[in-house]
């Protein structure tokens, strides 16, 4: 079993001004062992971030499938590892609507960010026209089936696939609005996400963790990651703060005990 994974996805903010706000994070992880905590801030602050803290991981939102090359304004799997990066969110729904990334661009960014070394969480969620017509686990299941690391990239992973790979389920419609999906929807959400990475990846996949995303705060995160097979929360807007951040973390260690 592995301990709860809690991650910030800062998205499009920060500045080195809010490095102190990671730097509290970081202290306080540093005495909650029995979480593991994580900050995805902007590619500006990757390093910044990683020099600031010794306890939580240090990631990106987002990585080129290509090592190098002439690609203006992108930015490499292997350069953010350079950079101190541990490792890389792909397919987010910002991502898949602001870029049109496709499922087989998400799978090839993920393969991308595991041969350089970094953990991958890749993420899913169904639209609120989706859900309504009866459909969300039919799409969450088709973009798994297109964007999961798959091939040699999966076969090299082996045992370690647990640790270097990891699913966000953030249902479209409760990103950043407050509305939050009910501990029901979740736990059906995610055995059904479960079942599909054990027919997939075999018992490495009975490990990896699913995250759940969607207006996670202080006030819901204990209900949602004591629900079957949350195995963490991808948290964006409370994540810019220690203090919510870090009542998210405390909510975590309270359900692992
Ligand atoms: P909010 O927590 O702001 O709803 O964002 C969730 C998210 O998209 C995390 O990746």
């Amino acid at each position: 079993m592995q301990r709860p994974y809690i991650v910030g996805n800062w998205k499009m903010n920060g500045s080195r001004a809010m490095l102190a706000e990671a730097r509290a994070i970081d202290r306080a992880a540093a005495r909650i062992a029995a979480v593991e905590v994580a900050i995805a801030p902007p590619f500006t602050l990757i390093s910044a971030l990683g020099e600031a803290s010794t306890a939580i991981a240090v990631g990106a939102q987002d990585c080129h499938v290509a090592a190098s090359g002439a690609h203006t304004g992108d930015i490499s799997a292997p350069m953010l590892a350079d950079a101190g990066a541990s490792f890389v969110i792909v397919g987010h729904s910002e991502r898949r609507a602001d870029h049109g990334e496709s499922d087989a661009l998400v799978r090839a960014k993920a393969h991308a960010a595991l041969e350089a070394g970094l953990g991958a969480i890749v993420c899913v969620g169904e639209t609120l026209a989706e859900r309504e017509a009866g459909r969300a686990e039919d799409v969450v299941a088709a973009q798994l089936g297109g964007s999961l690391p798959n091939g040699e990239t999966f076969a090299a992973l082996g045992e370690r696939l647990p640790e270097r790979l990891a699913v966000a389920y953030e249902p479209v419609w409760a990103i950043g609005t407050g509305k939050v999906a009910t501990v029901a929807d979740v736990t059906a959400m995610h055995a059904a996400i479960r079942a599909q990475l054990i027919a997939a990846y075999g018992e490495p996949g009975s490990e990896l963790r699913i995250l759940y995303g969607g207006s996670v705060n202080a006030g819901n995160a204990a209900a949602l990651l004591s629900a079957h097979e949350v195995g963490g929360a991808l948290v964006g807007g409370a994540s810019l703060t220690a203090e919510s951040f870090l009542a998210i973390v405390s909510a975590a260690v309270r359900d692992n005990e």
